[in-house]
């Protein structure tokens, strides 16, 4: 794949520890950009990997995203570290920490206001925080992590489901109204993904028949976002927002 170029760009990736995190932590330094990865869990070793790998660099910083001093610490880190801010990547979710499959009515008010507290509120105080950032380098993008769960309903987790749904409404919100900043705000909507965190949380048979009934039937990985997410960060997507960019090997038609 021939990345887009981001040299200059300066990214905020929240929740970089994962797979997917890293993976597109990874990606955007080997693109050019300069990233600040902020994560709960401790960043550092994937940060370091991916600056001395370059061209681009990175910085970690432990962030939860559900705190505001926290959340300004990182944008703060952008513009001490790297001068401004480009870009942010909403990636940060409770995915792993669902935990196992439970029908709806077995859900308590605790799970609900946990999962959509950090999914849906979290990346809105990332948001935000980032704005004055953003608009003072006269622009930039943001891309938020939602996924096809929205629209395939997968049982067992419905306030992940409703959270992921909550983003996409968010990002056309957001999109409406900060694009007379000249920030785009778009969404991926990752399929299912083979990585360490969905085999954590579903069984082996359930991530098969995931992968046989895409149109290109094979198994996600990670990797195949990365063309998406840095097509939405870069200047290359610059008149495309309010989207959710479906990446799944064509599991659903939207
Ligand atoms: N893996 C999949 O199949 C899949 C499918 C669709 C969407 N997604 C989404 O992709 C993203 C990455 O998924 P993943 O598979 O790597 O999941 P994961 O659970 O392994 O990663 C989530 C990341 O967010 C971080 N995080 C959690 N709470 C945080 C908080 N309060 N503040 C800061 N960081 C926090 C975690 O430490 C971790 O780095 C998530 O938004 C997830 O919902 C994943």
């Amino acid at each position: 794949m021939t990345a887009p170029d981001l040299r200059g760009k300066v990214v905020l990736l929240t929740g970089c520890t994962g797979d997917i995190g890293a993976t597109y932590l990874r990606a955007l330094t080997a693109a050019g950009a300069d990233v600040v990865a902020a994560d709960l869990a401790d960043g550092a070793e994937q940060a370091e990997k991916a600056g001395a790998d370059g061209p681009g660099s990175a910085v970690f910083t432990r962030c939860d995203i559900t705190d505001d001093s926290d959340v300004d610490g990182a944008v703060r880190l952008a513009v001490d570290r790297f001068g401004g801010l480009d870009a942010v990547v909403n990636n940060a979710a409770v995915y792993k920490a669902l935990g196992h499959k439970r029908p709806l009515e077995e859900l308590t008010a605790a799970d609900w206001d946990t999962v959509l507290r950090v999914n849906v509120r979290g990346t809105w105080q990332v948001i935000r925080a980032a704005l004055p950032a953003l608009r003072a380098r006269g622009g930039g993008r943001i891309v938020n992590v939602a996924s096809v769960v929205t629209r395939t309903g997968a049982a067992g987790f419905a306030h992940y489901v409703a959270s992921k749904a909550a983003v996409e409404g968010l990002t056309r919100a957001a999109a409406r109204e900060l694009g007379r900043d000249g920030i785009g705000v778009n969404a991926v909507s990752p399929g299912l993904v083979d990585d360490e965190a969905t085999r954590a949380i579903n069984d082996d048979g359930y991530v098969a028949n995931a992968a046989a009934s895409r149109s290109l039937p094979r198994a996600m990985r990670p990797d195949d976002l990365v063309g998406a997410v840095l097509w939405l960060v870069s200047d290359a997507s610059a008149f495309v927002s309010g989207q959710t960019v479906v990446v799944d090997g064509g599991g659903v038609f939207v």
